[in-house]
C-alpha cells in the first residue's frame, strides 16, 4: 500500500466519481510481493496480499499423486513469500485440518505459515471438543488466527477464544461469513482482530458496510471466494486478457486481474483464493506483484464481467 491512506481511499468508494482520480497503488518499480498490516498487531506483523484458501476438496483423499500435488501448492505457497493459509474445522469433513497439519510438519513449515482455522459449531461442548481437535489436526501448540465459522453461536464460542487468545494459544481471534447475512459481522468488530468475508468484482455489498467499518475499526480483512468459486473465470473462458491489463498492471491471466481487484481494496489484508494445482498457486501469488489497479483500474475490471 503506498501513495494512499486506507481512510482517503474508503471515503473514495463511497462515489465512484471520487475513486477516478486517485494515484495508481503500487508501480511497476515496485515489484515486491505486497504487504498489509495487521491492525491490531502489537508488533506491527504484516501479511501478504495472497494466501490460500482449502475449501475445496483439498483435504479430500485421492490418489497419491493428487495428494502429492496439493502438499506441493503448500509448498509453493511458502517457496514463493506467501504466508496465509486459511482452513476450518468442516472443509473436507475435517480432512483439510489434518491434511494441512501433516504437510506443514513434514515439511517443517509451522514458523512460515500464518495457520488461520474455524469452528461451526452449536453448544459449549461442541465448540470446545472442535477447540482440542482443531489443535491436535494442525499439530501445532498454537493458531494464529482462530474464527468463528459462518457465525454460529458467535457470542458463546468468543469468549472462550478469547480466553485462548490471553493464553496465548490463539494469537488472533475473529468471525467469518459469506453471502447474504455476512453484513451481521458489523456487530462483533469490536472484539475481533479478524473477519472473513467474500468480496468479487461482482459482489461488491461489502464495499458499503464491512470494509469501511473494518477500516475504522482496525479490523484485518481476509477476502473468501475472490475468484467466484470458478463463476467469474468461467464467463472468460476462452478470452483473452486486455492488453491494457497486461501492460499497466503486469496481469496475464484473468485470475490474477480478479485478484488484483480484490487487494488493490486498502481495507483489505490479504485475498486466499482456494487451489488445489501448484501452478495456480504460484499464478495466484504473482498478482500480488507489481502494480496493483487504482480506481479507474479498478472499474474497468469489473467491468470486464459486469458491464
Ligand atoms: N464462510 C467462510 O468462512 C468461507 C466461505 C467460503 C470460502 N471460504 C474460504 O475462502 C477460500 C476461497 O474460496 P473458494 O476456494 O471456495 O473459491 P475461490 O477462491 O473464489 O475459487 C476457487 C476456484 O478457482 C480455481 N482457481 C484458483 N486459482 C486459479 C487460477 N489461477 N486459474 C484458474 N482457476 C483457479 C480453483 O480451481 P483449481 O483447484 O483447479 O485451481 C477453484 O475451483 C476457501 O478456500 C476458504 O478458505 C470461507
Amino acid at each position: 500500500m503506498t501513495s494512499i491512506s486506507r481512510k482517503e481511499f474508503l471515503s473514495g468508494v463511497a462515489g465512484t466519481a471520487a475513486l477516478a482520480g486517485l494515484p495508481a497503488m503500487g508501480s511497476a518499480a515496485d515489484n515486491a510481493l505486497v504487504m498489509r498490516a495487521i491492525p491490531k498487531s502489537k508488533n506491527k506483523e504484516q501479511l501478504p496480499v495472497i494466501g490460500l484458501g482449502t475449501a475445496q476438496d483439498f483435504g479430500a483423499q485421492a490418489a497419491p499423486e493428487i495428494m502429492e500435488q496439493k502438499a506441493q501448492v503448500i509448498r509453493e505457497l511458502v517457496a514463493k513469500g506467501g504466508r496465509v493459509l486459511d482452513t476450518a474445522e468442516q472443509y473436507s469433513g475435517g480432512g483439510a485440518e489434518a491434511f494441512v497439519g501433516d504437510v506443514i510438519a513434514q515439511s517443517a513449515l509451522r514458523d512460515k505459515i500464518f495457520l488461520a482455522t474455524k469452528i461451526e459449531e452449536r453448544g459449549k461442548e461442541a465448540g470446545q471438543a472442535a477447540i482440542e481437535t482443531a489443535f491436535k489436526r494442525l499439530r501445532s501448540d498454537t493458531i494464529d488466527l482462530m474464527f468463528v465459522h459462518n457465525m454460529v453461536d458467535t457470542d458463546l464460542h468468543l469468549p472462550v477464544f478469547l480466553d485462548l487468545k490471553a493464553k496465548g494459544r490463539y494469537r488472533y481471534v475473529g468471525v467469518s461469513s459469506t453471502g447474504r447475512e455476512q453484513d451481521r459481522l458489523t456487530t462483533w468488530m469490536d472484539q475481533i482482530d479478524f473477519v472473513e468475508f467474500a468480496y468479487a468484482v461482482d459482489a461488491r455489498e461489502a464495499e458499503k458496510r464491512l470494509l469501511p467499518m473494518a477500516a475504522d475499526k482496525g479490523v484485518a480483512v481476509l477476502v473468501a471466494l475472490p475468484l467466484g468459486r470458478g463463476r467469474l473465470l468461467g464467463k472468460v473462458q476462452g478470452q483473452a486478457v486486455p492488453e491494457w491489463a497486461k501492460q499497466e498492471l503486469g496481469a496475464v491471466s484473468f485470475a490474477q486481474l480478479l485478484l488484483k481487484f480484490v487487494v488493490s481494496h486498502p481495507a483489505v489484508t490479504a485475498a486466499i483464493p482456494g487451489t488445489n494445482r501448484p501452478q495456480h498457486m504460484i499464478e495466484n501469488l504473482a498478482a500480488g506483484h507489481g502494480p496493483l489497479p487504482d480506481a479507474k483500474q479498478r472499474e474497468r475490471i469489473a467491468a470486464i464481467w459486469t458491464a
